[in-house]
Formats: C-alpha cells, sequence, structure tokens
C-alpha cells in the first residue's frame, strides 16, 4: 500500500527532474572573433541616425569587419574581406557623419555596409590599390540629406582619385594623377580635396606634392610642393590625420624626431616645434590625434613615445590665419599610453589611458574633467609583465565640467579588446587568439598527479594496485574538511543537476586540459578546455620587432610541459599549468619542412635504417614525375593508440589490420594536366603501399589528407567534365594484411619482420569513394586514450562556416556495393553502399553557430577511454568534447541524482514499513500448519 504510494510520488517527481538541456553550449564553446582591432579603422557609431546608442565597429588586422555591442561585447554581425594579396594590404574603415552604411576599402574595392546589419549596399573596384578612401562631409547644405559620398584615391599603374557616389556605388568623377609620385592620402575639408603624393627628389629624400581638387567637378584647382629639399628622409617620417576636418593638417619629423612640422593642408606655410627630451631614450613614435568632424575645433594632440614613457602635447589653429600654436602639454607618464578622440558637437576632448588610469581632457584647456584609477585591465599575463594599452576608442558624454558617461575600448598589449565604462573592465575579447597558428593540449599539474597514479595502478599487481589505491585515498582525506565546507553546494548543484563539469575542483576526466595557442604576434596563450572563458596565462615568447614574424610548432609532455620552438630557436619549455619558463638543457624539436614550397623531396621524405651505425644519408628517394609538386604529407599520428590488430567479424573470425606506424600518406598535384596523385607509403622502406590519381582536380580548392591506424582519408573537388559535374568528393582508404579473414598474408607465420625486406605479398587496401555536397577544407580524427572507442573524422566545411563529425561507421569502405548487407555485415553495422553521402544535421559539432576561417582542427584524448577533445582555430575558437561510441565509462548530465537517491531511500523506508509486515505473515503461517 505505502510502496505503490511512494512510487507514484516518484513518478510524479520524476518528469520535473527530467527536463535537461542538451549539451550543446554546455561542453563547447565558440568565440566569434575579429582579430586584432586597427586603431584608424576603429570607431564609435550610432547604425542609424535614429537610434540612441552606438556600436563599435572594426576592420581587423585579419581583415574581418564587424559591429560590437559596446554592452557585452557581443557581435552584432561581421564580413570577412578577401585583402587581395598579401603585399597590399592596408584597409580603411570610414563612416559618415549621420550615415547608416560604413564604408570599408581594401586591397582594390570600395564597398558600402549596411551599418545596422552588415548587408552589402554596394561594392566598386578602384582599378589599383587603395591608398585612401574618405568620406565627403561637404558643408554647403545640399548634401546633408541622403548618402554622402566617399572618395577613393588608388595607386598602381593608373594612380587616380575617384568620387563615388554614396547611394549606388557610381563612379561620379576621377582625376587622373600624372607623374611618377607614389600617391599617399586624402585629405577632405569643407570645401576641397586633397590628394598628398610623395614625390621623390633626385637625392632620394622625400618631398610631399599636394594637388587640391574641386568635389564637385574633379578638377584640379592648384597644385604645390611641401616641405624642403633634405627633409624628409623616408615617408616613415610623415604623421598624419587623413581625414576630415575644418582644417586638416599633415605633419612630419625629421629622422631624430627633434623637430614638429605642421602644415594646414591647403595652405602653403610650415609652422615648426622642437621637440622635448623627457627623458634620456630617444622618441620612438610620433601620432597625431585629432577630430574627424568638419564641425568640430580644429585642435590636435601629439603623442611622444619613447621605449619607457609618453607623453603629449595639444595644439590649436587659427583658422583665420592658419596657424598653429601649441596650448598645453600632458605630463610624462610611465609606460606606454594611449589617446583617443571624442566630440560632441564642436566640443573635441581627450582620453588618454595609461597602465593604470584613465583620464579625460578638453581640447579647450587642461582641467581634467575626469579621472578613474585602473587597478588591472583584468586580464591574464605573463608572470611579471606589465600590460600596456597599445590604442583606444572613447565615447564621452559631458555634462557641465566633468564627463557623466565614458565608454573606452582598448586594445592591450597582451592582445585583449576590452572595454572600460566609467574606468570599470565590462568586457573582454580575446582577439589575439584569432590569430593563432599552433596549438597544443597539455596537462595540469593536479591532473599530471592523478594520470601517474592511476598509471601506477594500471601496471602493478592487483593486490599492490590496491593498496596504492588506498594510501591514495588516505592522502586525499586530508582534503576531506575542505571538502566538507563545500559540501552544502554540492549537494544542492547534484540536485539541481548542474553536475560536476562547472564545479571547480579536481578534474578526474582529464577534460579540462590546457590549451596552447601560439599566435602570430609571437605569444603564447593558455586557456582551461573546462573553462574556455578564462585565459589561464598569456605570455610573449617570441619577443618580435615589428616586422618580423615566427612559425611556431608546439608539442606537450605528459608531465605537463610545452615545447615552444621555431625556425629560428631551440626548444623552450613552459610549465603548463602557470606558464613558467623551466630551466635546464632544452632539446631542439626540429621544424616541419615546409611542404608547400618545397619540391626537395628526397629532404623531405627520407627513410633511415636504423642500424648500429647512424647512417643519415637517404636510404631510398621518392620523386614525383616530372612537372608534379608536393600538395601535402601526413605520417600517422606519433600518438595513435590501436586497441585492435583486427576487425572482429560477425562470426568471430578476424580481418588484419596492416598496422606500421611508419606509413604515410602524399599528395602531389599536377598541374599541366590537373590531375592529383594519392600515395600510402612507407617511410622506412619507401615502398609505395597504395596509389591513385585523379583526373580534372580543381588544384585550386584545397586537398586534404588525414591518415590514422590502418586507414586514410583526403578530398578534392573535380571540375566538370564531358561525363561528369563539378561535384566534391571524400574517399576513405582502409588498409588490411590480407582481405581473407584470419589470414595475415606471407609474413603471418615468420616470427620476425623486416620492413626493409621488399614484401612478397603487398597488402590490400580497400577504397570507397563518395560525393560530398561541399568542400572539405581540413580534415581531422578524434583519439581517445587507448583507442578503443570509435572514430569520428572532422571535416572543416568552409562553404557553410561549421565542422562536422562523421561517425567512421558511415563511411566504412566496407559498406557492400550493390547488394544488400548480409545478416553479419547489418550486425557489425555495415549499411549498403550509396555513392552520395548528405550530412547528417546532428553531425554539425557548431550546431547553429557559424565557426568562420577554420585554418586547423587540434584533437586529443581525455582520461577516460569514452571522450576526445576538439580544438579548432583559424579566425573563430571552438572546442567541445565527442564521444563517438558515447558516454560508457560517464555519468551523463541527465543523470538524475535526486530520483535514484529518492528511490534508494523510498526502498529503504518500504523494507523498513514491511519488514515487519512480511515477519508477522509468516509467523502467522506456520501457526496456520500447526
Ligand atoms: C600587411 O603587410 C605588411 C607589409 O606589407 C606586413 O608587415 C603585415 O604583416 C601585413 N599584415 C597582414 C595582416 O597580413
Ligand atoms: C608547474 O607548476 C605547478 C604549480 O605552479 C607545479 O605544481 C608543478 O609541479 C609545475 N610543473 C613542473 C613540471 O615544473
Ligand atoms: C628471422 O627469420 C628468418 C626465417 O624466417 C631466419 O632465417 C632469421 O635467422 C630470423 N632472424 C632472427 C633475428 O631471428
Amino acid at each position: 500500500m505505502l510502496l505503490p504510494l511512494l512510487t507514484a510520488v516518484t513518478l510524479f517527481l520524476a518528469p520535473a527532474c527530467a527536463v535537461f538541456s542538451d549539451e550543446a553550449w554546455n561542453i563547447d564553446y565558440h568565440f566569434a572573433l575579429l582579430g586584432a582591432p586597427k586603431e584608424e579603422t576603429s570607431f564609435f557609431h550610432r547604425p542609424n541616425p535614429s537610434s540612441k546608442a552606438s556600436l563599435i565597429y572594426t576592420l581587423s588586422e585579419e581583415h574581418a569587419l564587424g559591429a560590437v555591442n559596446p554592452r557585452d561585447g557581443s557581435l552584432v554581425w561581421r564580413q570577412i574581406l578577401a585583402s587581395g594579396g598579401d603585399s597590399h594590404n592596408t584597409s580603411f574603415l570610414r563612416a559618415g557623419e549621420g550615415q547608416d552604411v560604413v564604408i570599408s576599402g581594401i586591397g582594390s574595392e570600395v564597398a558600402a555596409w549596411s551599418a545596422a546589419d552588415g548587408r552589402l549596399v554596394w561594392n566598386v573596384n578602384a582599378d589599383g590599390p587603395l591608398e585612401d578612401v574618405e568620406i565627403l562631409e561637404l558643408s554647403d547644405g545640399k548634401e546633408t540629406v541622403g548618402a554622402k559620398d566617399a572618395v577613393a584615391l588608388s595607386g598602381g599603374e593608373h594612380p587616380m582619385v575617384q568620387r563615388i557616389d554614396g547611394a549606388s556605388g557610381a563612379v561620379k568623377w576621377q582625376y587622373s594623377i600624372d607623374g611618377s609620385d607614389a600617391p599617399y592620402q586624402l585629405s577632405a575639408s569643407s570645401t576641397e580635396v586633397y590628394a598628398i603624393l610623395l614625390h621623390k627628389t633626385i637625392l632620394d629624400y622625400v618631398k610631399l606634392r599636394v594637388v587640391a581638387l574641386d568635389p564637385v567637378t574633379g578638377q584640379k584647382t592648384d597644385e604645390y610642393m611641401l616641405s624642403s629639399e633634405n627633409e624628409l628622409a623616408t615617408a616613415d617620417n610623415v604623421i598624419s590625420v587623413g581625414a576630415n576636418s575644418a582644417s586638416p593638417i599633415i605633419a612630419w619629423t625629421d629622422a631624430a624626431h627633434t623637430t614638429l612640422k605642421v602644415n594646414v593642408v591647403g595652405t602653403k606655410s610650415i609652422s615648426s616645434f622642437s621637440i622635448e627630451r623627457h627623458d634620456g631614450n630617444a622618441i620612438e613614435r610620433v601620432k597625431l590625434h585629432a577630430p574627424y568632424h568638419i564641425n568640430s575645433l580644429s585642435h590636435f594632440l601629439v603623442h611622444y613615445e619613447t621605449a619607457t614613457s609618453h607623453w603629449a602635447e595639444v595644439y590649436h589653429i587659427d583658422l583665420k590665419n592658419s596657424k598653429v600654436e601649441k596650448a598645453y602639454s600632458l605630463p610624462r607618464v610611465a609606460g606606454r599610453g594611449a589617446f583617443s578622440t571624442s566630440t560632441a558637437d564642436a566640443n573635441v576632448y581627450f582620453t588618454r589611458v595609461t597602465r593604470d588610469e584613465l583620464s579625460t581632457v578638453s581640447s579647450a584647456s587642461h582641467g581634467i574633467l575626469g579621472r578613474w584609477s585602473l587597478s588591472s585591465f583584468g586580464v591574464a599575463s605573463g608572470v611579471g609583465e606589465q600590460v600596456e594599452p597599445v590604442h583606444a576608442v572613447s565615447e564621452v558624454s559631458v555634462k557641465g565640467d566633468t564627463v557623466s558617461a565614458i565608454r573606452t575600448t582598448v586594445l592591450l598589449s597582451t592582445g585583449d579588446w576590452v572595454l572600460l565604462r566609467d574606468g570599470k573592465g565590462i568586457w573582454n575579447r580575446p582577439e589575439m587568439l584569432a590569430s593563432t597558428v599552433a596549438v597544443t593540449f597539455a596537462m595540469p599539474a593536479d591532473v599530471v598527479a592523478l594520470a601517474q597514479q592511476l598509471e601506477v595502478e594500471a601496471h602493478g599487481n592487483p593486490v599492490a594496485a590496491y593498496i596504492h589505491r588506498v594510501q591514495r585515498h588516505v592522502v586525499d582525506l586530508q582534503k576531506l574538511p575542505s571538502f566538507l565546507v563545500s559540501m552544502p553546494k554540492k549537494i544542492v548543484q547534484g540536485f539541481l543537476g548542474t553536475s560536476a563539469d562547472h564545479a571547480a575542483g579536481s578534474d578526474i576526466f582529464g577534460f579540462r586540459q590546457i590549451i596552447a595557442c601560439a599566435t602570430r604576434s609571437g605569444r603564447l596563450v593558455a586557456l582551461d578546455a573546462g573553462h574556455p572563458d578564462r585565459t589561464l596565462w598569456n605570455r610573449d615568447v617570441a619577443d618580435l620587432k615589428p616586422g618580423q614574424s615566427w612559425r611556431p610548432s608546439l608539442s606537450s609532455t605528459k608531465d605537463g610541459v610545452i615545447q615552444v620552438s621555431s625556425a629560428a630557436g631551440t626548444g623552450i619549455n613552459y610549465n603548463a599549468t602557470d606558464g613558467q619558463q623551466l630551466a635546464g638543457d632544452l632539446p631542439i624539436i626540429p621544424d616541419e619542412p615546409d611542404l608547400s614550397t618545397s619540391r626537395a623531396v628526397r629532404y623531405t621524405m627520407r627513410g633511415n635504417s636504423l642500424e648500429a651505425t647512424y647512417d643519415w644519408s637517404p636510404s631510398w628517394t621518392f620523386t614525383p614525375i616530372h612537372g608534379e609538386r608536393i600538395l601535402n604529407l601526413v605520417p600517422r599520428p606519433v600518438n595513435d593508440p590501436v586497441a585492435s590488430i583486427g576487425k572482429v567479424l560477425r562470426d568471430r573470425r578476424v580481418l588484419y589490420k596492416y598496422l606500421d606506424s611508419n606509413i604515410a600518406l602524399l599528395a602531389t598535384a599536377h598541374d599541366a594536366s590537373s590531375k592529383a596523385n594519392f600515395y600510402v607509403l612507407n617511410t622506412i622502406s619507401g615502398a609505395i603501399i597504395y596509389s591513385n590519381a585523379h583526373p580534372n582536380i580543381d588544384l585550386t580548392a584545397p586537398v586534404p589528407t588525414i591518415m590514422s591506424e590502418n586507414w586514410f582519408a583526403y578530398s578534392f573537388t573535380s571540375e566538370a567534365s564531358d561525363a561528369t559535374t563539378k561535384g566534391h568528393q571524400l574517399v576513405i582508404g582502409e588498409v588490411f594484411e590480407s582481405l581473407i579473414p584470419d589470414n595475415r598474408g606471407a609474413m603471418g607465420a615468420s616470427s620476425n619482420y623486416s620492413t626493409l625486406q621488399t614484401a612478397t605479398d603487398p597488402p590490400f587496401t580497400l577504397t570507397q569513394t563518395y560525393q560530398i555536397p561541399e568542400p572539405i577544407s581540413q580534415l581531422a580524427v578524434t583519439r581517445t586514450r587507448q583507442g578503443i572507442t570509435s572514430r569520428q573524422l572532422l571535416a572543416v566545411l568552409p562553404a557553410s562556416n561549421a565542422i562536422v563529425g562523421i561517425p567512421y561507421g558511415i563511411v566504412d569502405p566496407r559498406r557492400p556495393v550493390n547488394r544488400d548487407p548480409t545478416k553479419d555485415e547489418q550486425a557489425e553495422g555495415l549499411m549498403r553502399y550509396a555513392p552520395v553521402l548528405d550530412f547528417d544535421p546532428k553531425w554539425y559539432l557548431n550546431h547553429q553557430r557559424e565557426v568562420v576561417g577554420i585554418k586547423n582542427v587540434v584533437t586529443a584524448p581525455a582520461l577516460i577511454e569514452s571522450t576526445s577533445l576538439v580544438f579548432a582555430y583559424g579566425l573563430d575558437v571552438f572546442g567541445t568534447r565527442l564521444s563517438p561510441s558515447f558516454s560508457f565509462d560517464i555519468l551523463g548530465r541527465d543523470f538524475n541524482k535526486f530520483q535514484m537517491l529518492a528511490t534508494v531511500a523510498a526502498l529503504a523506508v518500504a523494507t523498513f514499513v514491511v519488514a515487519p509486515l512480511v515477519m508477522r505473515k509468516q509467523v502467522d503461517q506456520r501457526w496456520r500448519f500447526l
């Protein structure tokens, strides 16, 4: 009676507790990034004149154009712009006052984008690399309504200035620049457009040539030379603000930074100011900050920087006689600083960000309108490293004589992009991760310790292992007091189903691994795969000078040490847990040869015979056919555990896998005949195990390859021909010792084996080709601790900004062709072969999110067998955990602890209540028989 009641209660509770969210968005994480914002292409702007709130717009170093919501740092929209060649990658982004479009310029393309949602409004090709793009803010009163026009200055063979209609993108006029002077920048005042050109003198000095154009007709109205002979050594000493303002200026210094010269563009007078020295160090950089609005006061700020400090001076321009006068100075402060300019009506405000303070002054006087101290920017950095501002943009509102609200976004030296509201950190976008070039997983110290203990227990004898385990738990008991303190919280979390995932504490599953990312700017950034929104540490490891680059390769050891090496340097070790550099003699990790540029196959694919005397001469050479180039060469991963040497068939017979740790997949291309060849090579003997040639390949499309265990996969795009249409294909091959079950081929009976002896029987390769709906740019495979779990093939789909995980069983080359599978094959999970492979929506690891610009996917095993960690990088960063054979060794999130405990309790109560009844019944029964 009681029991049914309790059962009913439990059942009644069940629905309430059984609501569990999908694991998506819990176990995976995604940073939609833009890349480091550039100072001159970042600004606050209202997406349309009627909206109250502004967004932050930027065009980044990675050529991503986007809008970010200043409230929470979320991305509103973004567009990835093609750079049109690496040699010329300057880019521009402008927004006219009160306009609902932003205008970008990159390569030779000028484009207008809807500021609210990022839709393309128009684009136009400028017929030459762009040198500058500006928006015409004419004050003739005619053009205040509607879209404002843009002017573009382009170089190349036919340098010219063009006026582009703001509404349609049509070219209104163009002015061809004569002579051989290099176009440099545009400036526009309310009545004129100025093209500034660099004129090389005979002595290799630079002079500035200014050409004034009528904005309405594009006719030249004036032309003159600025700066005297021998004054400007290089264009690097020109500091300028392109731009619209009531009085556009151009400034330059001599090479030693002793004098500053300023010219109000449109006049010929030049004002000279001697630059004061504030400390013993040479001035390294001079920057100019001026308002971009035509109605603003014509004041500007000059920012001086030395290796150890910075200061600034504010200048006013007298519009009547175009005279420039120094107004006041802002004092020298140690470290780097950033200045930003904001306007409100005609007023101009300069905001200064230093290591520990944010302050705002009016351009008219040096009185401080607002000052906030910054304790730190709240970002992770290297041990002892000072985080410094690199550049900033601000939005200021001033009431009376004080700043009532200020929002400032600052790019920091760590690569983080942060927003400060009234001096308080609001959000942080880890934009440095957008330039990740190499990644490795590493174990944090506590997991290393646990893994070592488990290793001891796994390999000792059962008794010793048991004693070891008991000892381990005794040591764990020392943590009991702190555990008890956290008990109530844990119980609540347990009941609410917020499982162990996000609870702090030790990680017994190995999910909380450290992901170390090396960035193009020479930093090493460590993320916690369990708490990815937190950067563990972020340190400069390469010490790159401006213009230098590095090609790092990363690896990690079992005991939580990350090794960094680059083409130039030796390996340096860092502790993965805290980023400390480790001392000691360091091994050198050879850089992987750059196969994409190398035609010297002899070097890259040299096998070596392992004899007592190390003979480093090539033991074999693979020479591609004349005219072939190597696309890529992938070996089997070094750490590629295989649980079983064969495939056990339904009838208990075994198909032996061809497992050789020295096999590699080589892809070559023959451009003349658009053919791609794929070879599986034995890298010790040089034997070709498998080869296949595909004609009619689009060799400009990516050709990704992967090799693991005894199988390989590659994908390509084939051109349309008479017989076939253009399509994307995925080929899977699996290598067996023999295709006859229980037969190991010729080698089977021999007790010893040498790769160098030519095998009499080559292994057998089964391959299968699948038509796939879209191209794949990169292939990867899940990895687990012992290789028992089945595999998933991870494919990056650049066309849909997605990553799919294809279960190996789906693409198994053993799928029966042209017949239905037999009962035995069905039981093995083999389906009838179908040439078209559609991507199942369930395979999309990214769910609805767009994962943009992925260049590589890395995987690592967790401590438990069922799970593989996945991390994808490129522009965006995406990570997740995969259990290709489901979580057979861990309780899922959906496991209802409360229900289980309630059931146990109910059974206990029931036993307690029912036991006397049963007892009495038994006693009664005995009496009855008497
Ligand atoms: C742009 O080009 C310059 C040299 O022309 C180079 O130093 C810089 O790294 C390039 N930037 C990007 C993002 O490619
Ligand atoms: C790394 O640092 C952690 C904590 O700072 C420490 O416990 C661990 O022993 C260190 N590992 C190595 C290899 O030095
Ligand atoms: C390997 O096997 C061959 C015959 O199968 C035998 O001649 C040779 O001596 C063996 N080598 C070793 C090292 O056992």
